[in-house]
């Protein structure tokens, strides 16, 4: 918490309410407030916690191609993406490295059933509303939003999750569309040239039938 209110105030929370209903009668207050969302300082890239054990996707998810779901269990059904409880990684690491002094803490939890003190990366405001199942079951792949995962020993924030980076695909989502059963696999179409790749996404746009919203209320309610 904190990293937003640089910019925009806890009051924010409290006008936004207001601020949708004046804009749906008053263009040009929308205009403005549009024009506030393409601020380009509502940015976080490259905010890179440090975590209270040192995970690597670049290991799991990359060396041992474990799937994204095998932990983030929640990703395709539900609003917010699972961060796995300990059980999950104890399912291995009760055989592999159990003496590594790097999974005390993970031993710790595991025997007071305090879960791991994961830090946040991705951290929208409170005002906004987004949904993981709305875009992994429609060919958004994870990749697109989050980056090479796969290659991060430690995860940092790739893109900025402003308004207008929302926009901007909701207006033209073809470059980032693909088939949905591809949507983990995150090295997938990168040895694609651009026009390839274009023609694959609007194909999948065609058979899915999509039409991201940019009403207010799609993304604030
Ligand atoms: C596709 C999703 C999406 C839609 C549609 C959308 N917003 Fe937003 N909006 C966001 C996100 C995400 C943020 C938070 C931006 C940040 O943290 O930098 C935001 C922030 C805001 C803010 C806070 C100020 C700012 O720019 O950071 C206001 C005000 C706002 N939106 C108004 C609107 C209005 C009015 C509309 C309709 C014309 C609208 N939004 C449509 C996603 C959306
Ligand atoms: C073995 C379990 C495991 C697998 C497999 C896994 N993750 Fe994670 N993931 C975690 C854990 C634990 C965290 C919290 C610690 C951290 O941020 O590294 C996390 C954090 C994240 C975050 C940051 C969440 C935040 O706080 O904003 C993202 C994004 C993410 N994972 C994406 C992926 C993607 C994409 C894949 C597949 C390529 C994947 N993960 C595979 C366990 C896993
Ligand atoms: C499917 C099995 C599997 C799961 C589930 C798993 N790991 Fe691992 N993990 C491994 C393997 C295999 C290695 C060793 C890789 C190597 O030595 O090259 C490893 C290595 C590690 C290491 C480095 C240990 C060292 O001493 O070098 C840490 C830390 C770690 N894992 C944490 C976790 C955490 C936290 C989770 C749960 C979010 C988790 N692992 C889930 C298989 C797993
Ligand atoms: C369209 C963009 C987008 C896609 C696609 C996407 N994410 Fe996210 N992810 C986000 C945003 C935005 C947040 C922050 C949400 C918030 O603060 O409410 C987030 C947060 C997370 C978190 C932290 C927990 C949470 O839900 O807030 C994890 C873990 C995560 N994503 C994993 C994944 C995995 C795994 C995939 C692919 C299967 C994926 N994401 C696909 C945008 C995306
Ligand atoms: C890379 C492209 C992309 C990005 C980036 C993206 N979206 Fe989306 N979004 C989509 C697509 C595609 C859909 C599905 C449209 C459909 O089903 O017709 C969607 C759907 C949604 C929905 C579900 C709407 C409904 O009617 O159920 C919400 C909410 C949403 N997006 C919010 C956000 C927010 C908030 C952000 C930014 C933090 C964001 N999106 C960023 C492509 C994107």
């Amino acid at each position: 918490m904190g990293r937003y209110h640089f910019v925009f105030p806890r009051w924010s929370n409290l006008l936004l309410p207001a601020a949708i209903v004046v804009g749906t009668t008053a263009p040009l207050y929308v205009a403005f407030l549009v024009a506030f969302g393409f601020s380009p300082k509502t940015t976080d890239v490259g905010y890179q916690p440090v975590q209270p054990i040192p995970f690597s996707h670049a290991v799991h998810a990359g060396q041992l191609g474990m799937d994204c779901r095998y932990c983030h269990n929640t990703v395709e059904v539900a609003a917010k993406a699972a961060i796995p409880p300990t059980q999950t990684c104890m399912n291995c690491h009760t055989q592999i490295h159990p003496e590594s002094e790097l999974l005390k803490p993970l031993w710790e939890s595991y025997r007071t059933g305090r879960p791991v003190e994961w830090v946040r990366v991705h951290d929208l405001p409170d005002y906004t509303y987004f949904n993981h199942s709305a875009h992994v079951t429609r060919g958004v792949s994870c990749v697109e939003c989050h980056g090479r995962v796969d290659t991060m020993d430690r995860v940092w924030q790739v893109e900025p999750l402003s308004m207008s980076w929302c926009l901007e695909c909701h207006r033209y989502p073809d470059p980032h569309l693909r088939d949905p059963d591809l949507v983990t696999q995150l090295e997938w179409g990168w040895d694609w040239d651009a026009a390839e790749r274009l023609a694959e996404g609007e194909r999948w746009r065609d058979i899915n039938d999509l039409h991201p919203s940019q009403d207010c209320t799609t993304c604030h309610r």
